[in-house]
């Protein structure tokens, strides 16, 4: 271990210390830790290889959208659109068919939204990191137009 990579290790232990005097909530419990590392693969059968994600309360998630097909993403592409719990998926849908200027994120809902990846065609990926809100069932999407009757699943927040 070098110098430097000490310092780092001796001030990321000062952390973890300093958060042992921070009220036990969800989010402090997780804070400092690594981030959970997600794959959700998509394919030209417009279908993700995964249903369901479990993940705890404010922990830091680092999600890859991998497109394991070939066909474009002006014909098959695919994002991951995680929603807040209640949000209505048909009226999200029917928004986001008519935003094709900011591929498929209707901005108008952008309250109901949690994160997002950018849409990707073929062969491409993408990767996001954000932190996991509070503890609930939230549902996630490809919003791409047509797709999300098949393409989602549940994102668990524990
Ligand atoms: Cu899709």
């Amino acid at each position: 271990m070098n110098t430097k990579r000490f310092r780092l290790f001796a001030a990321a232990l000062a952390l973890g210390s300093m958060s042992a005097f921070l009220p036990a909530t969800d989010a402090s419990a997780q804070a400092g830790k690594p981030a959970k590392a997600l794959v959700l693969n998509a394919n030209d059968a417009m279908q993700f290889d995964k249903k369901e994600f479990k993940v705890k309360a404010g922990q830091k998630v680092k999600l890859t959208l991998k497109h394991t097909g070939k066909f474009a993403k002006n014909a098959m592409g695919h994002n991951f659109v995680l929603l807040k719990p209640g949000t209505d998926l048909q009226a999200f849908a029917s928004k986001a068919n008519m935003a094709s200027s900011t591929e498929y994120i209707p901005k108008s809902e952008a309250a109901s939204i949690v994160a997002h990846t950018k849409l990707i065609g073929g062969g491409e990926s993408d990767t996001i990191e954000f932190t996991a809100p509070k503890k609930g069932t939230y549902t996630y999407i490809c919003s791409f137009p047509g797709h999300y009757g098949i393409m989602q699943g549940k994102f668990i927040v524990e």
